[in-house]
């Protein structure tokens, strides 16, 4: 029906007839003649017609905005004066010989470039017409060259593209499953996939080497912004790897990826273990944009006269962080306030602080509600941090779990709010995990999944859970877990060993994972992978600030059955 999109037409077409299809951007009546600006979801061009052409010009008159035209014309320069050098299509127009109306439209519930106007439901209720705006076509359009991209790569180097079934049992993920009733087995349940886990395992003991998928996983969790309960991932599997070559080939994927995608060259991936992410940024997916750190004060605190401090300070579980905010004195009572209440979301019952005003001048220079319980060791403690006139030392004081969380939460929204970012880009590795995670009752749950390979033997597993590492990694950018992965296990006493420790008994493992218990005995190969969040990485791809945004349609309503 057509020549070109709208978004094409350029001065290269000048004095050339061309046909578009596409939808009516808006209209102007100029005297007699009407300028259409004619939108597709390559952008948008300026038509003119005038009244020589009775029926282009009648139809024209009748189009109005969202109308779906087909209009064929000669591209011709635009006059002196009136081009737009900010618009690919502005240094032409497009005289129209013929106008058709392929279909009208009522009126619009909002003006694309008016969506602002209303609220997000109503443009969620006529997604079809907020997908029709420019920035929202790019996002997909990116989201569509990214997977193109990652495919290619994937499959250049060896990976075979194999799909793996949604209507099958439950997976180990840590979240929960979304349950499809059985209509042959009245009372019996699928689930659907949190992650191809399982089955990626069985590929590689069925020999297929490298396997990849961009697979729809599932997980019953609440909405975040970096979380959808349905959402995509480039999900990774190889047979005899270890964890530099799965990291060497996701890595190397991620960043030609930002080459040919944003033209971006990527900083170098550092590694830190996650001991280091948590002492030092209070995450297990640090922001390395943000130059701020968290500084352990324990041992001085140990030595203060308030128990606020003190008694974390001792303790086998507390701890009592610094964070140093260079420039930070100048934050007001309010802003102080707000930051408290902040880190009260994280379970923090305070937040303690001092404005270094002068450091020459002693504790006349400090300004504090604590420093008068820790004089002490205050000069230390300034030391330790490495405190300079003008910055805002912070404090938390609690068990390790909550300081970390509020405490590295804070350190991430003050450098959003101060705009300290050093870098666009900050991307890094985060290895050692712990192998599993104790709750308040001391039951251990795995870090990742129950078929992540410890780094050490069964026995020593055995011996010590609560100390051992694990072969996963995650891969972090911004702050945000990209993806993570792991070296399996592929040792069936080494997976018995883990499913006792984690009190899952012999009939519950069998009944669960019998068929992945079973392949490990038939020559499984040492293996491991890796799966990326689709999703998260679009968003932070294209700069937008949920998931949502890079998401076509959404999770509609359940309904009652
Ligand atoms: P994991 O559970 O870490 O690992 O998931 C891998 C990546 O998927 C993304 N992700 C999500 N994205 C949007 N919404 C969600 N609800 C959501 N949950 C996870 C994250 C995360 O890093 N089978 C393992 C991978 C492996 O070991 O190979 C797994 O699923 O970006
Ligand atoms: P209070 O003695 O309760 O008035 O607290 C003195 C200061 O310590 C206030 O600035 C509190 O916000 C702060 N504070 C109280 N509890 C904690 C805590 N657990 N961690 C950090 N600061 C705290």
């Amino acid at each position: 029906m057509r020549s070109h999109y709208c978004g094409q037409l350029n001065e290269t077409l000048v004095d050339q007839t061309v046909t578009v299809c596409g939808w009516v951007h808006r209209r102007r009546d100029h005297g007699g003649v009407i300028f259409l600006d004619m939108r597709d979801r390559d952008g948008i061009a300026q038509f003119v017609v005038d009244p020589d052409t009775a029926e282009a010009f009648a139809n024209a008159d009748r189009a109005r905005s969202e109308f779906v035209l087909r209009i064929t014309g000669r591209v011709r320069l635009r006059p002196e004066g009136t081009q737009n050098p900010n618009m690919p299509t502005g240094m032409i127009e497009i005289l129209a010989k013929e106008v058709e109306v392929l279909n009208t439209a009522v009126t619009p519930p909002f003006q694309l470039d008016e969506h602002g106007k209303v609220g997000e439901e109503v443009r969620l209720k006529h997604r079809y017409i907020d997908l029709r705006r420019p920035d929202m076509i790019e996002k997909l359009r990116l989201r569509s060259r990214i997977s193109h991209t990652v495919r290619a790569y994937l499959e250049n180097q060896g990976f075979l593209d194999i799909e793996t079934p949604v209507l099958t049992r439950a997976t180990p993920e840590g979240a929960r499953d979304y349950l499809v009733p059985s209509r042959t087995h009245a009372g019996s349940f699928f689930a659907l996939p949190q992650s191809p886990q399982l089955f990626k395992q069985l590929l590689m003991v069925a020999g297929f080497d490298r396997y990849y998928q961009i697979a729809k996983c599932f997980r019953d969790e609440d909405l975040r912004a970096d979380r959808q309960p349905e959402f995509t991932q480039i999900d990774i599997e190889a047979s005899f790897v270890e964890e530099s070559d799965i990291m060497g080939i996701t890595e190397a994927m991620i960043r030609q990826l930002f080459q040919e995608v944003l033209k971006v060259e990527l900083p170098e991936f550092p590694r830190m273990t996650w001991q280091e992410a948590m002492d030092r940024f209070g995450s297990d997916k640090p922001d390395l944009r943000i130059p701020l750190e968290l500084t352990d004060v324990d041992d001085l605190m140990q030595q203060v006269d308030f128990k606020v401090f003190s008694g974390p300070a001792s303790a086998d579980d507390g701890r009592v962080a610094a964070l140093k905010v260079p420039g930070g004195a100048k934050l007001s009572r309010k802003e102080i306030d707000e930051y408290t209440k902040f880190v009260g979301i994280y379970g923090a019952k305070g937040l303690a602080w001092i404005k270094v005003n002068e450091r020459a001048k002693g504790l006349e220079g400090l300004q504090s509600p604590i420093v008068k319980f820790m004089e002490n060791i205050v000069e230390e403690l300034l030391d330790r941090v490495g405190a300079e006139d003008g910055d805002i030392i912070f404090f938390g004081a609690d068990k390790a779990r909550i300081v970390n969380e509020a405490i590295g939460a804070l350190r991430v929204k003050l450098g959003a709010d101060l705009e300290l970012y050093t870098q666009e880009w900050a991307p890094l590795w985060v290895v050692d995990f712990p192998m599993f995670e104790a709750d308040d009752n001391g039951r251990l749950s795995p870090l990742h999944h129950p078929f992540t390979a410890p780094s050490c033997t069964p026995e020593e597993l055995k011996a010590d859970p609560a100390s051992a590492l694990s072969r996963a990694y995650d891969m972090v950018l911004n702050g945000t877990e990209l993806g993570g992965g792991s070296i399996r296990i592929h040792d069936q006493t080494m997976q018995s060993t883990v499913f006792e420790i984690l009190g899952i008994g012999e009939e519950e493992a069998q009944e669960k994972f019998g068929f992945l218990l079973d392949a490990l005995q038939y020559g499984a190969p040492p293996h491991g992978g890796l799966a990326f969040g689709l999703d998260r990485l679009v968003m932070l791809m294209v700069g937008a600030k949920t998931i949502r945004e890079v998401i076509a349609f959404r999770k509609p309503k359940a309904l009652p059955v």
